[in-house]
């Protein structure tokens, strides 16, 4: 009997990550099922055949190399036909109340981390001549909002990587697919990492965009779509023919986009500010 294909999710101990671990491994995948919170992943394999834990934080190089290791070992060797790079945090702030050291965190697990898991899937994907690498961006990394300009940084980085990657790749056999989820309804607002409070002394000069900005984001993502519901549009992405370069889920999102990237600045600035109730 032919093995099953492996995928590797990460940040798959909550959300959309655990969602997609879940559909993956229903569809017939071994999913390597990776994050730092050990117990919730113990949880997920317990729960659902063909998922393995992988203790992973995507942020540090050697932990990376770590989980690697263990992932070699249980596949011969011949490393994984699917990598989601899924773990991600959205802060939250005016850009002059982040701190640098926040920013670079922010960067640290949603670029950097996303990086160091590209670099470590492809030499096997190479010698294959196939796999397919999905990245997780957001609406944010097609328009920007106030109070998510660090955030939003970050996933237009991961779409500039992964339009240049997917060129780069193609020759090998490799596809690259971005998701661009609009809101989601899952614990993102509430990880510690987002959370983590650090004062800056121009906190005062933007109370009022802060507070909105937080309720805002705090509604949306309460009435965003399901973590499921982004699931099927990753493993559709990681398992279809011919995959479009990027989908944004749901599909109606569309129009958003379009209508803000086609305003005039300006413009699109004002329907930005009315959306979070700011002036
Ligand atoms: N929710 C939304 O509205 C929305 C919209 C668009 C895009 N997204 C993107 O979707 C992805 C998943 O977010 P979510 O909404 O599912 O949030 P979530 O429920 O908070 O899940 C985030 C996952 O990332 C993991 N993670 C965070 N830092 C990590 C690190 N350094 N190393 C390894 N894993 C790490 C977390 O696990 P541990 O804490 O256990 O490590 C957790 O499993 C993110 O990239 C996010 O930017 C979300």
């Amino acid at each position: 009997m032919d093995s099953p294909p492996n995928a590797l999710v990460t940040g798959a101990s909550s959300g959309i990550g655990r969602a997609t671990a879940i559909e993956l491994a229903r569809r017939g995948f071994r999913v390597f099922a990776a994050a730092r919170r050990e117990d919730a992943l113990a949880e997920l394999a317990e729960s659902m055949p063909g998922i393995v834990a992988v203790a992973m934080d995507v942020s540090d190089p050697e932990s990376v190399d770590r989980a690697w290791a263990k992932i070699q070992a249980d596949t011969g060797g011949s490393g994984v036909d699917v990598l989601v790079n899924n773990a991600g945090f959205a802060l939250a702030g005016p850009i002059e109340t982040l701190a640098a050291g926040r920013l670079e965190r922010q960067f640290g697990t949603n670029v950097f981390g996303m990086l160091s898991l590209i670099r470590t899937v492809l030499p096997a994907m190479r010698a294959r001549g196939t796999g397919r690498i999905v990245n997780i961006s957001s609406v944010v990394g097609r328009v920007t909002f106030p109070g998510m300009g660090g955030y939003g940084a970050t996933k237009y980085a991961v779409e500039a990587i992964s339009d240049a990657l997917r060129l780069e790749v193609a020759p090998f056999g490799i596809d690259v697919v971005l998701i661009e989820p609009s809101f989601v309804a899952t614990a993102i607002g509430a990880s510690a990492d987002a959370l983590e409070v650090v004062p800056s002394p121009a906190d005062d000069a933007y109370r009022e965009l802060i507070a909105r900005g937080r309720d805002y984001m705090t509604a949306q993502v309460a009435k965003g779509i399901s973590a499921d519901r982004v699931a099927t549009a990753i493993a559709d992405a990681a398992t279809r023919r011919n995959p479009r370069p990027r989908y944004l889920v749901p599909g109606s999102a569309m129009a958003l986009v379009a209508v803000l990237t086609a305003l005039p600045d300006r413009l699109a600035d004002r329907v930005k500010l009315r959306a979070i109730g700011a002036r």
